[in-house]
């Protein structure tokens, strides 16, 4: 097998983060190098927490995990337990973790990760606002050409926003550490509404998961079952987009993916349009190309795999 990717997840567990952690977390390709918390779902200190329930829920209690920032940059924090629940990980009823959260904090670890590696060497998967990775941009520049590429779900364009009509929610909660990170210069993979939005999450998925019969499938099923009712009742659909493990299968599988290398923008000053992201996919600017901007995905494909991977998880 050829040399695993080393990656670091940052992530707002969130029933859609848990299960892009879980696929990591089967996937032998991925070497997860540690686990960042940031508040976003819910506040930190439960999304830290929920960060360990699931490597738990995995078997992996070795997975270093951290805590990082419990604000946005500028903006005041907003969260979303009318999505996730009270505890952000509503749907199975998952232990207290035993697990310890690592001492220090997600931002030196990040630093500290990039300072020991290559050039090009580790993958930031970012699950939820981009919060941690702007920090660690921001105190440690000379240490971005460590980074292979930044993978991020969020924003969006055709399908407009989740949270206000303009904004999706992981941009809208940080715009400001969106836009640092969009124009950090290293090479950024974002994915948006406009991609996560054909994922859905339909009774047939669903249960193919429960079908499993394992403590994985279970939670899985129970995790969807919760997190997708909000947004079959706004959307209209049969169930909900699954978003944060197209990061994940990006790395697995490239080829069920389709996007351009265009400009994006965020907006930080209009209330109106807060944590838009201004993407260009028609090109009728002159703007710097850079974000490659996923647009399609081969759903059936994205659903084999999600499946297939946590099939091998007892
Ligand atoms: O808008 C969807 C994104 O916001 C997902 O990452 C979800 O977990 C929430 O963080
Ligand atoms: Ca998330």
């Amino acid at each position: 097998m050829a040399a695993r990717r080393k990656i670091i997840i940052d992530t707002d567990p969130g029933q859609d983060d848990a299960v892009a952690i879980l696929l990591a977390l089967a996937s032998p390709e991925l070497e997860v190098l540690g686990i960042t918390a940031v508040a976003g779902n819910v506040p930190l200190a439960l999304t830290e927490k929920n960060a360990r329930k699931i490597c738990e829920l995995a078997g992996r209690p070795d997975i270093p995990v951290y805590a990082g920032a419990a604000q946005p940059l500028v903006r005041k924090l907003v969260t979303a337990e009318y999505v996730h629940g009270k505890t952000g990980l509503d749907g199975p009823d998952l232990p207290e973790p035993t697990m310890p959260l690592q001492p220090g904090h997600a931002v030196d670890f990040i630093i500290e990760t990039l300072d020991a590696a290559a050039e090009d060497e580790i993958t930031l998967c970012a699950l939820g606002p981009l919060t941690n990775i702007a920090l660690a941009l921001n105190r440690a520049p000379h240490l971005a050409g460590r980074i292979r590429e930044i993978v991020s779900m969020g924003g969006g364009l055709f399908e407009g926003g989740n949270t206000t009509p303009a904004a999706e929610f992981n941009i809208y909660v940080d715009p400001h550490a969106a836009q640092a990170v969009f124009h950090c210069g290293r090479p950024v993979t974002l994915h948006p509404l406009d991609l996560t939005h054909q994922c859905l999450t339909t009774r047939e998925r669903v249960d193919a998961f429960r079908a499993m019969g394992t403590r994985v499938g279970t939670a899985t099923a129970e995790l969807l079952d919760f997190f997708e009712r909000f947004d079959e009742q706004k959307y209209g659909t049969e169930g909900g987009p699954l978003h944060d493990p197209n990061v994940i299968a990006w790395l697995l599988a490239p080829e069920l993916y389709s996007g351009r290398q265009i400009n994006v923008e965020v907006e930080t000053g209009s209330e109106l349009t807060m944590g838009m992201t201004v993407a260009d996919w028609w090109r009728v600017t002159d703007r710097p190309r850079n974000v490659h901007y996923m647009r399609y995905v081969d759903e059936a494909g994205f659903y084999a795999l999600l499946t297939e991977r946590l099939a091998r998880l007892d």
